[in-house]
Order: structure tokens, then sequence, then C-alpha cells
């Protein structure tokens, strides 16, 4: 139990849009105290609750479950040689040094999302409140209750000699309103965490912000789309630091900021109205995501936090889909509009590339020569979540007719995209594309400390339609696309490319946002019945290729 904490709100549209999605409630504003329980009362209601709801002590993984799942039409393989033979390509390597791992995301996996003095965060009102926001209307009350079964997925992790787990923590745990007071019980079960990796040999990689923002600064004040989030998310940043920055050597301040700001508008009438126009919201996120980012970065280079400091970018690879000048413009301002709105920043001038920047500052939004050297130089490793990869082309009208038209439908960035492959098969081949996006980077943003392929993973198709547990386990498509990810990777370094590390997204089946549990990332699957986990086929073949390839 946390000591009853207090909020001072303004409620205006925020409560009673909760209550009704009316948008004339916008017209009465009071300020008013409440507490934390009758917040949650208020904007989200009653939570699900898990049968678990202590932490579990690890029980030993069994030997059996160290070996990959039978293959469903063909016999077994004999005893002791279940990963089958497959020639070595001399000239292939991970360095020694190379560190790699899978990954999760708080909201994503923790459940207990009312205990210990956790505070609401917005994703917690799409869930429940926003109308068919989310598949099926699931929720991550539960989800795979990792808040109390995290040392068993530890111990998973640890059981297939995995070498980093990447986790996020909850803003909304340690700070329940955003900012004000912090619960010190959050701090205490992340400490556990943290530690428990390190007991098993499990090395943490502690992500600040993965798109779960308190409810109380999206209510106080639009969350990322006003300055103030900067102060409160540098305030967050040093409680982590102080707490763990002597601790854990890979930190990340923000997940795919492209994501969750391309993520506004959310749906009105849930929290406080905005006067930004919706097509504009996105570049004011931005903008105070690159200087949260950079202040929390300097923060910790004063507090001397110990390893890495840097954020997560995200995008697939870019490729014209024709030869025409047009397409090669689409594809730089596809470039421009995603990766480089951030990576330009950080890596390169400290203020946005020429395209995005002419936009943004028609906004009013720029920064001053102090922020912008501010901005420079941010970032210990490039990170990247790479997926896949996509064709550009220019829009139908043509580039100049999108440029000059707001109306346009993909005005400002002004690039079409189209796969040639159906997105849900992968999209392209990892051999092809990734060695080539690796590169592209080291050579456009030149990252002191390397490339670290920060998620990377894949939704097998119809997954969720299988019932029976050795067909799920049994997961081809994704086992072909670690199998093929991971000889990219293996190519880019034996090309020159500085690739240090990579983190294969996920470490279990989890709440995939707003597709609810539809779609599935997991090398685990999990049995949302009994919590129970299971190694799928693709664990197997992700391990492997550091057994095969890892110099000792
Ligand atoms: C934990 O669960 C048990 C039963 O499963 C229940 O009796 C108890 O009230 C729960 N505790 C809390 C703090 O929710
Ligand atoms: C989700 O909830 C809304 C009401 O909030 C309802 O209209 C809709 O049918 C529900 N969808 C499913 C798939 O249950
Ligand atoms: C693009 O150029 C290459 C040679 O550089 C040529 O082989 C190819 O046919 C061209 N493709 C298109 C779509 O024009
Ligand atoms: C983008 O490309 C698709 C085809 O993939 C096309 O249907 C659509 O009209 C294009 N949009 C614009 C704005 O050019
Ligand atoms: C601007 O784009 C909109 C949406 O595509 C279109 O309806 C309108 O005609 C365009 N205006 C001009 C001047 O081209
Ligand atoms: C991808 O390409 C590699 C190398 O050509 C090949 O071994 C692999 O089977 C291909 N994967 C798929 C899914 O086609
Ligand atoms: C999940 O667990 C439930 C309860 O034990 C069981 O009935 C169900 O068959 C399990 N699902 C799978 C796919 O194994
Ligand atoms: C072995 O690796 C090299 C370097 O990446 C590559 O050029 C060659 O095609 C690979 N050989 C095989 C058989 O995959």
């Amino acid at each position: 139990m946390i000591a009853v904490t207090y909020f001072v709100v303004v409620l205006s549209a925020a409560l009673a849009g909760a209550q009704t999605a009316t948008s004339s409630a916008s017209s009465f504003k009071i300020t008013a105290e409440i507490s934390l329980d009758d917040y949650w009362n208020e904007m989200v209601g009653p939570v699900s609750v898990a049968a678990v709801n202590t932490t579990v002590s690890p029980t030993p993984v069994a030997s059996s479950e160290l070996i990959p799942p039978p293959t469903l039409h063909y016999p077994a393989f004999p005893t002791g040689q279940e990963i089958p033979a497959m020639s070595k390509n001399e000239s292939w390597k991970f360095p020694k040094d190379f560190w790699w791992g899978v990954s999760s995301a708080a909201y994503q996996v923790e459940g207990a999302v009312k205990d210990e003095g956790r505070g609401p965060s917005i994703w917690d009102v799409l869930t429940h409140r926003a109308t068919n926001y989310v598949s099926l209307n699931e929720t991550g009350d539960i989800a795979d209750n990792q808040y109390y079964l995290y040392k068993q997925d530890i111990a998973r992790i640890a059981a297939l000699g995995v070498k980093v787990y990447s986790f996020s923590i909850s803003w909304s745990r340690v700070f329940p309103f955003g900012s004000g007071q912090v619960n010190e019980q959050a701090l205490r079960h992340y400490d556990d965490v943290i530690q428990s990796c390190y007991d098993a040999g499990v090395e943490p990689a502690l992500t600040l912000y993965h798109w779960d923002l308190p409810l109380g600064l999206m209510n106080k004040y639009n969350g990322w789309l006003d300055e103030q989030i900067v102060d409160d998310f540098v305030a967050y940043a040093e409680v982590a630091f102080k707490r763990w920055g002597q601790k854990v050597q890979k930190w990340y301040t923000v997940n795919e900021p492209i994501v969750f700001c391309q993520e506004y508008p959310y749906p009105v009438g849930y929290w406080k109205s905005t006067s930004i126009a919706p097509k504009d919201q996105q570049f004011y996120c931005g903008h105070h995501v690159l200087l949260a980012h950079a202040r929390a970065y300097h923060l910790a280079k004063s507090l001397g936090v110990k390893g890495t400091v840097a954020f997560k970018n995200n995008g697939g690879y870019k490729i014209p889909l024709t030869n025409s000048s047009a397409d090669a413009e689409a594809v730089q301002r596809a470039w421009d509009f995603n990766e480089g709105w951030f990576a330009d920043p950080i890596y390169l001038t400290g203020d946005y590339p020429a395209t995005v920047k002419e936009h943004v500052s028609s906004l009013g939004l720029k920064f001053t020569d102090e922020q912008k050297r501010m901005i420079k130089g941010t970032a210990d490793h490039f990170a990247h979540d790479a997926y896949t990869s996509q064709f550009y082309m220019a829009p139908d009208d043509g580039l100049e007719s999108c440029i000059s038209n707001s109306s346009n439908p993909l005005y400002p960035s002004c690039a079409n995209t189209t796969y040639t492959y159906p997105a849900v098969d992968g999209g392209w081949n990892a051999t092809d594309w990734v060695p080539q996006f690796l590169r592209y980077i080291q050579q456009k943003w030149k990252p002191k400390g390397g490339i670290v392929v920060s998620e990377f993973g894949f939704s097998e198709p119809f997954e969720a339609l299988k019932t029976i547990r050795a067909d799920i386990q049994f997961d081809f498509v994704r086992s072909q696309y670690y199998h093929d990810y991971m000889r990219a990777i293996l190519m880019a370094i034996a090309e020159g490319t500085n690739v240090v590390g990579c983190l294969a997204w996920s470490l279990v089946d989890n709440l995939e946002w707003a597709q609810g549990y539809t779609v599935k990332f997991g090398m685990q699957y999990v049995n949302l019945t009994t919590q129970e986990r299971y190694y799928k086929a693709s664990f197997f073949e992700y391990v492997n290729a550091f057994k095969v390839y890892q110099e000792k």
C-alpha cells in the first residue's frame, strides 16, 4: 500500500470527458485535490487483477526445455542433435564484446497496473476508455504479470545464455502523477529487478520512456505537446540516474519518438483539449523530446552515470521505387522526416534537417544556438529499431504540388510508401537490406560508439489463431527471419560496419499496443490463462547465431 497520494489537478475536459466523452465538457474548470485511488476511479475505472499478486521465486528451467521444440511435420531430431548442423562461414564473426539480448516494455508486460502505488498512464485510458482504440478492447491490466513474475522471466533469459535484458521503467510507478511525489515502493521494485538480473548473470539495459506517459501530465498540459514536459522528464530521469546510475551501464532515454509523437493527436475527449492543429502536434512533441533527451543526457554525464546513454530511433530501410529523380527526392524527404528528424540534431548538427526545419520553424518552433549546442552529440551510440524495409516514391501529383499544399495527406514529408511484399510477410529478406541500412546509418550519421540494432523481430502471420501449443512453439517463419537477420548483421560486420550490439523484440508475447494480444512478437509463448512461458523455436535460432559465431 502507498500512503495516500494527493494530486492537485485541474479538472476540466479531462475528468468530465473521461466519464461522458462529450466535447462540451471543456466549458467548466475546477481545481481540486484528488487521491490516487479516486483518480484511477474517475479516469480509468475498475481494472482486472491477476491471481498472483506477490513476487514469485524462480523455479529452475528444466533441461528438457533447453532444446528447440520439435518440428510438427517431420520426425524430431535425434537427442543431442536438435540444432541442425550448419556450415559456418569463416568470414563472419561477432566480436567477443558484441552484446546481445532480448527486450520488452513496461506497459506491454508488467500488468499490476494499480499495484504498489502506480498511477495511471495514457495507455490505461486508451485501453479502458477510448472507444475501439485497442483490438478486442484488450488491456495491459494483467498482461504477462511480469511485475510479479520477473524473477522467472530473468531465469528463463539466463537459462539460454542471453547476455542483456532491455526493459523500460514505468514513469507513473515512480511518479504516480508524473511529477511531484516519488513512490519509493516502485523504486524498490526496480532495485530488485535490476539486482535479479545481475544475480542471474544478465545485464539490464534501462529505457526511461516507452510510451506510457503519466496521465497526470497529459491532463495537466497535454504531455509532450508542452515544454513543461522537459523539466518533468529530467526530474524523473534524475531519480533513475541517482538510484541506478552507478549500477546500470546501458541507458536509453526515450523509445521511438517518431512513433509516439505520431500517436498525436490522441483521441479527443479523454484529457485536456489543445488548440494545436492535429497535423502539427507531432512536431511539438518531437521538439520537446529532443530537449528532454538532451538535458537528461547531460544530467547523466554530470552525475557520473556509468556506461552509455542514447535514445532508440526507429524506421525501415528506404528504397526508391523507381530510378526517377522524384523518387530519389521522396526517399531523402522520408529519411529527413523520420530518422533524420531526431538523428540529425543529435548526431550531426544540433538542428533539424533543412526540410524538417523549414516546416517546424513555420510552426514557431526553433532551437536557440545554445539549445543546438546542448542537443548535438547527446548519444553514445546509434540505437536503431529496424524491423523491415519499404519502397518510397513521390506522391501521385508530384512532389512540388504536395510540398505547397498542406491539405495533401502526405504533407509535410510528401513521401509516399509501399511494400512490394505484404507487410505480414516481413517485407524483404533481411540479408538484402539490413547490411545496406546499417552501412547507411554509419555513413550518414557517423555515430561514435557504433550501432546497436535495438529492436528487431517478427510477428508471425495468424499466430494468434493457433490453439495447439506445439504448433505455436514451432514458429517457422519467425525462425527464418532471425536466421536471415543474424546473417545480415554478420555480413554488415564483415564489410566493416561497426555494429556493437542487438536486442531482439520480444522476450515474450505481450500487449502489442492498439493491436492488443492479437499480434505476437514473442520468442516465448505465454499462456495468458496460466501465465506459463514456453520457448519458441525462434529463440533457439537467435541464440544459436552467437553459439556459432561469437568469439570466445
Ligand atoms: C492478492 O490476491 C489474493 C487472492 O488471490 C487476495 O486475497 C488479496 O487481497 C490480493 N492482494 C492485493 C494487495 O490485491
Ligand atoms: C469494445 O467496447 C466498445 C464500447 O466501449 C464496444 O462498442 C465494442 O463492441 C467493444 N469491442 C469488442 C470487440 O468487444
Ligand atoms: C534503374 O537503373 C538500372 C541501372 O542503373 C536499370 O538496370 C533498371 O532497369 C532501372 N530501373 C527502372 C525501374 O528504371
Ligand atoms: C500513395 O500510393 C498509393 C499506392 O501505393 C496510392 O493509392 C495513393 O493515392 C498515393 N497517395 C498519394 C497522396 O499520392
Ligand atoms: C490540395 O490537396 C487536397 C487533398 O489532396 C486537394 O483536394 C486539393 O485540390 C489540393 N489543392 C491544390 C491547390 O492543389
Ligand atoms: C534470404 O536470403 C538468404 C541468402 O540468399 C537465404 O539463405 C534465405 O533462405 C532467404 N530467406 C528467405 C525467407 O527467403
Ligand atoms: C493454456 O492453459 C489453459 C489452462 O490450463 C489450457 O486449457 C490451454 O489449453 C492452454 N493453452 C495452450 C495453447 O496450451
Ligand atoms: C560468407 O561471407 C561473406 C562475407 O559476408 C560473403 O560475401 C559470402 O557470400 C558468404 N558465403 C556464403 C556461402 O554465404
